[in-house]
């Protein structure tokens, strides 16, 4: 199995009362498997996606990732591995308003040891796998919401991650936009043993997963083959 989530807790800690998120979550998923993530608004989606990117530990239990056992890995190595195996996409673009979009789809790979030629041929391969290379030289500020939306999953793509998270990722577009953002995630498999992993509260936005994962109360619901 390419994740393995054994019993997964985790509570939040708060002053007045804890709040528990995720409750004894397990489940598994293969390699290349494209996976939908639904649950109602607070039911655990994006603290589920966040320990499963690495960007934050579960209370308790445990998660493995392609071979690496994220629970034992220090604060330092959990970023080597967001940095170099996870690509992110989020509700919100996040890009850098005064960067263009070539520009923000170039920075995953700053800190990366490789000639300037093949950046700027890695930047531009996602940029057309995101068809908005058109819009290379412009500004965020300058875009749709779904141009921006495929700029920041050109960029989450740009340095060709094992482990795609996209939390809520078409929940600020209208319908079509939605549906080019979501063809677009869906795509990022072609060819590759990529998994996938899309969190939605609209069950109708992941229609099209392989494979529906039901979360509610912080609890698995049903796990259903699409
Ligand atoms: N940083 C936090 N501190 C305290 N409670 C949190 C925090 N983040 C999320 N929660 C709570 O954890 C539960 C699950 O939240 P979340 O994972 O964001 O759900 P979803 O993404 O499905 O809306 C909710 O009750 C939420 O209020
Ligand atoms: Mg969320």
């Amino acid at each position: 199995m390419y994740i393995t989530v054994s019993q997964i807790t985790k509570v939040y800690e708060r002053a007045e009362s804890p709040v528990t998120a995720l409750s004894e979550v397990s489940f598994a998923v293969s390699q290349g498997e494209i996976v939908g993530l639904v649950g109602a608004s607070g039911s655990g989606k994006s603290t589920l996606l966040n320990v499963l990117g690495g960007l934050d530990r579960p209370t308790s239990g445990s998660v493995e990732v392609g071979g690496t056992s994220l629970t034992e890995l220090s604060s330092e190595q959990l970023a080597v591995f967001r940095r170099q195996r996870v690509g992110f996409v989020f509700q919100a673009a996040y890009l850098v308003p005064a960067y263009t979009v070539y520009e923000n789809v170039m920075l995953p790979l700053v800190p990366m040891d490789l000639p300037p030629t093949d950046k700027r041929r890695l930047v531009q391969e996602a940029l057309e796998a995101a068809n908005i290379e058109h819009r290379a030289e412009h500004l965020p500020g300058e875009l749709s919401g779904g141009e921006q939306q495929r700029a920041a999953v050109a960029r989450a793509v740009v340095n060709d991650p094992e482990l795609i998270l996209a939390d809520e990722p078409t929940g600020e577009l209208d319908a079509e936009n939605a549906q080019r953002v979501m063809d677009l995630l869906l795509s990022l498999d072609e060819g590759r043993a990529r998994t996938i992993i899309i969190a939605s509260h609209r069950a109708a936005t992941l229609a099209h997963t392989e494979r529906i994962l039901h979360i509610e109360d912080g609890t698995l619901t049903e796990a259903s083959e699409a």
